[in-house]
């Protein structure tokens, strides 16, 4: 048998509260995300929007908060004023980041209804175009959005039909600008500039917008750290987030590493906060810059797509990624991480929602189902919401070619103020051997395991398909214990673990 895997819990020692904001998600036009994903007019569950209810009722069984829109990539060439007004009379556009043809038919308006037919819960982060575009369109674009009226671009909203303002309180100034493949792709010192006098811009119409920096698009882009400290050297002071983007796969077959991808994401985060802080240090400030991961999940990018799709095709399948077991460990372990840095990681964003490197699948006049991947989100987003214990693992460990030396558990704990319920976040990262497991509580009180379940399979490919779309589920595990202040429990190989105590 293992050694077991220790921590101990002590409400005393918090790493700080969940933004409910953590549990964001995307909505690029790209593929089929928007057109037959979540909008798709005629489907037999479609409303009087076109919206598909039936993706609905599973966007918000995922507990999604923030939503980022329209890009991405495609947001470098959006022209947000082709989204609006009579939608038949719209412009079709080229996009050129994905190569297909954008038809409009769902626009700025459409999202916004979108959001509110989600729920309360649900608020825009809506990007704005830094690649082809600059200060005038931003600015039109937020008088357009939020000014109540009385002003020709107000005016312009309410006479296509949406008298209240959006109120977008959120805004991403560009997509990955740092990326040679973005259209408009800058330097750090001309994205700085062009951030700084966007951010100073849109300030006087709205002081209190929350304002979102392009930080680098992986921990491995050769300008990375620099790039942030370029950019918020510019920018330190009309900002307030800056943003990480990560993507993870299984690459030669090396699955143990892929199982470790939360140490990337762990020092990527870690990186930038230091490198946020150094510059705060050096201008003085007594500001702290706040981290927005506002795109992350496994993406099998270097998969050739087995989709046969041509140039400028409408809502074509890009992306599909049918994930597994193992991804769905993967990216409960990247869920674990984010919840470890809750108190500078304040927004993120699960890219994307639905169909494009989803936790939702939709077939074009049929049935939507949920991926391996639905489950580790919609369970953290119920129940990860509260204060974030500090988890300090003495775990055994395990070797990787990527990261060396690894523990086989990774695990978080958040606790409910309100209830004092605490849930536990876990991970074995085993392949083949059970993890025993020992927790010791410290001025806690609890008393009983509400459940334990487990995200596990005899087939680490499993996944959900068309043909058996619940292929896939989480289990309840059986024997797990609270006695004497100690959760004792067994964490099956290669599982992702939600162990809920009262
Ligand atoms: O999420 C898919 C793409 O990944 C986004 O458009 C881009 O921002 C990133 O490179």
């Amino acid at each position: 048998m293992t050694t077991p895997a220790r921590f101990t819990l002590d409400p005393a020692f918090a790493v700080g509260d969940v933004n409910p904001r953590l549990f964001g998600s995307f909505v690029e036009h790209l593929g089929r995300c928007v057109y037959t994903g979540i909008y798709e007019p005629g489907h037999p569950t479609a409303d009087e929007a076109g919206l598909r209810t039936d993706v609905l009722e599973l966007i918000r069984e995922l507990g999604v908060t923030a939503v980022r829109y329209p890009g991405g990539n495609f947001v470098s060439g959006y022209k947000w004023e082709d989204s609006v007004g009579p939608a038949d009379e719209r412009p079709r556009r080229l996009d050129l980041a994905w190569r297909s043809t954008e038809s409009n038919r769902f626009g700025l308006s459409e999202y916004i209804a979108f959001l509110r037919k989600i729920g309360p819960q649900a608020e825009p982060m809506m990007a704005i175009n830094l690649g082809t575009r600059g200060v005038a369109e931003a600015l039109e674009l937020q008088e357009y959005a939020n000014h109540p009226s009385g002003t020709a671009l107000s005016d312009l909203r309410v006479t296509h039909g949406d008298k209240d303002p959006f109120d977008i309180r959120l805004w991403c100034l560009g997509n990955e600008m740092d990326g040679p493949w973005q259209t408009g792709h800058k330097t750090a010192e001309e994205y700085g500039r062009l951030a700084a006098e966007t951010a100073r811009a849109m300030r006087q119409i709205d002081p209190k917008l929350e304002l979102v920096a392009c930080g680098s698009s992986s921990q491995s882009m050769p300008t990375f750290a620099d790039w942030e400290a370029k950019v918020l050297a510019e920018a330190y002071d009309l900002v307030d987030y800056i943003s990480l983007h990560a993507y993870y796969e299984e690459t030669d077959g090396d699955r143990d590493s892929f199982l470790a991808s939360a140490v990337d994401m762990e020092s990527f985060i870690e990186n930038v906060v230091a490198t946020c802080d150094h510059i705060g240090a050096r201008l003085k400030s007594k500001k702290k810059i706040n981290l927005s991961f506002d795109e992350w999940n496994v993406w099998y990018q270097s998969r050739p797509n087995p989709h046969q799709v041509e140039d400028w095709q409408e809502a074509p399948r890009l992306l599909e990624d049918n994930y597994s077991v193992t991804d769905a460990v993967v990216f409960g372990s990247l869920l674990i991480a984010l919840l470890r840095h809750a108190d500078r990681v304040t927004v993120a964003c699960l890219a994307q929602l639905v169909n494009v490197i989803a936790p939702i699948l939709t077939e074009p006049g049929g049935p939507a189902w949920k991926q391996t991947t639905f489950f580790p989100f919609s369970q953290a987003s119920r129940y990860g919401r509260g204060q974030v214990l500090d988890v300090r693992v003495d775990s055994p460990a395990y070797e990787t070619k990527k990261f060396g030396e690894v523990p086989l558990l990774h695990a978080t704990a958040v606790r409910d103020p309100e209830t004092g319920a605490v849930t536990v976040f876990a991970v074995n990262r085993s392949q083949t051997e059970p993890l025993p497991l020992e927790v010791a509580l410290n001025g806690l009180e609890l008393t009983s395991v509400v459940e334990h379940t487990a995200l596990a399979d005899a087939d680490p490919e499993a996944k959900n398909t068309l043909d058996e779309p619940e292929r896939v589920t989480p289990h309840a595990v059986e024997g797990t214990a609270l006695q004497d202040g100690t959760l004792t429990a067994t964490l099956e190989p290669l599982s992702w673990n939600v162990i809920r105590l009262a």
